[in-house]
């Protein structure tokens, strides 16, 4: 019997949509699950007809597949990873390699990388988007590991990804755990962009009025634009406009605590420990937290008052709700950017050496946020890739400058309000932080020196300086 090229553990959603891509592509496969009843179903079904054999134990998976093994994990993120690494390692001969799809902690990552090469293995941590259909249909990957590693997989991920005008949706990212790393970061971006699509939405029902037709037909007209056209814009109309069975509008029905699997509070922690300013990612993350605390909110709603304030100005429906539009607009680029910032102290600081326009090229297609912005970042990083934000950028700077004073309308109108928006206002906030020559931190610093005699710059003149402040 001839071997297979390729080998997937873990018949999840994600996992069996691979395996179909892989062996559509040429390679035919073998797979593992840890129960052989979830296998058997899988070839009876899905995998019917298919280049695809199962394997009993790990042994015998390990034994179809050609040398060097190329062999994509598909399981649970933790210690599941561990375990099955330990339990396939005395299987594996010298050059084999294991890819783990899942989205494993970088740091988890950089130790399995570390060791798994110290034994003459291959170790690739993957990063993968795209959801089911991108699995099945074409993902965005990130793979970081070995530059050796990497070429041994680099035909097949070709084949697999997603392809965009100018190449597929993979590439090498970089040494160590840095694949992992930079597909938190795709999900730190993912939670913001949910949450700042979650906030238009709420303004557009409690202030607008709105249906879910009527606002799935905005949301219909902000993805014909090119700043908003994207993926995530494309499934919020579809969520809009989806009826329930009495035909009334599902979103309505559908209870408002959102969960959260770790990517995005794995983002807010790097970004706190390497001093990268993410508010707009830390935002969406708080909201969800927030969010899950439906008991207490719905006694709190009937003690704390809002303002009496009911309407402001979001725009007009039959003009695409330009303010509102403006405001999510200016929040999705500040958004991105931040994501950006983030990587790029990260590359520094880890020795990652992150390619930001391949980064950018990337996430163009088969991923959760796949949108027409991302060519536009792609060109703000080709054209200087140390871009220190993405914000300065000439073309990003004029879409700031455009569109700040309609996001500073819809944030005002809300807070007059009392409608949260979290990610609308940190945007705003960061922005105007940033583009804020003198900020009052001078007063900081004089406390600090005051009460602890912990020193200060001055602006007029170079050296560390202490005052004796009048008690
Ligand atoms: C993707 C997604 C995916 C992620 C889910 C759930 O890129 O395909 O990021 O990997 O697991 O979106 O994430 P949360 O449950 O944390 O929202």
């Amino acid at each position: 019997m001839s071997k297979a090229h390729f080998g997937l553990i873990g018949l999840g959603v994600m996992g069996e949509n691979l395996v179909l891509n892989a062996e559509s592509k040429g390679f035919s496969s073998v797979v593992y699950n840890r129960t052989y009843s979830k296998t058997e179903s899988f070839l009876k079904g899905r995998g019917l007809g298919r280049d695809i054999s199962g394997a009993i134990d790990l042994q015998d998976f390990v034994n179809r597949l050609e040398r060097p093994r190329r062999i994509l994990m598909m399981i649970k993120a933790g210690s599941a990873t561990d375990a099955v690494i330990d339990q396939i390692s005395p299987f594996l001969e010298e050059g084999d390699l294991l890819i783990d799809g899942g989205n494993s902690e970088f740091r988890d990552t950089e130790r399995r990388v570390k060791k798994l090469e110290s034994q003459s293995f291959g170790y690739i941590g993957m990063g993968v988007s795209g959801g089911a259909k991108g699995a099945l249909e074409g993902p965005s990957m990130m793979p970081g590991g070995t530059k050796a590693s990497y070429e041994a997989i680099e035909s097949l991920l070709k084949k697999m990804a997603a392809q965009v005008e100018d190449g597929p949706c993979v590439t090498y990212i970089g040494p160590g755990g840095s694949g992992h790393f930079v597909k938190t970061v795709h999900n730190g971006i993912e939670y913001g962009i949910e949450q700042i699509l979650s906030e238009a939405y709420d303004l557009m029902r409690r202030i607008g009025g709105m249906t879910g037709s009527e606002m799935a037909d905005v949301l219909g007209h902000w993805n014909k634009t090119e700043e908003l056209s994207s993926y995530l814009v494309e499934i919020t109309e579809i969520c809009m406009r989806t009826k329930d069975t009495d035909g009334g509008d599902i979103i309505e029905k559908i209870m408002d605590k959102a969960g959260q699997k770790g990517t995005g509070l794995w983002t807010v922690l790097s970004a706190l420990e390497l001093g990268a300013s993410v508010p707009t990612i830390y935002a969406s993350l708080n909201g969800r937290v927030l969010s899950s605390l439906k008991e207490e909110r719905l006694f709190a709603e009937s003690i704390l008052k809002g303002p009496s304030i009911k309407t402001f100005d979001i725009g007009d429906p039959s003009e695409g709700m330009i303010p509102l539009m403006d405001a999510v607009i200016v929040s999705t680029i500040v958004c991105y950017a931040q994501g950006m910032e983030l990587m790029r102290i990260a590359s520094n600081e880890y020795n990652y050496s992150l390619n930001m326009p391949s980064i950018a090229q990337i996430w163009k297609g088969g991923c959760i946020i796949r949108s027409r912005l991302l060519k536009r970042i792609q060109e703000a990083f080709s054209a200087d890739p140390q871009l220190p934000n993405l914000v300065i950028d000439p073309w990003f700077a004029d879409q700031v400058n455009k569109r700040l004073s309609n996001l500073a309308n819809v944030v005002a109108g809300a807070a007059q309000a009392g409608v949260p928006v979290p990610c609308l206002s940190s945007s705003l906030d960061y922005i105007n932080s940033y583009r804020t020559g003198r900020l009052p931190q001078n007063l900081v610093q004089a406390m600090r020196d005051c009460f602890g005699s912990h020193t200060y710059q001055r602006v007029d003149k170079e050296g560390v300086f202490h005052t004796d402040w009048i008690d």
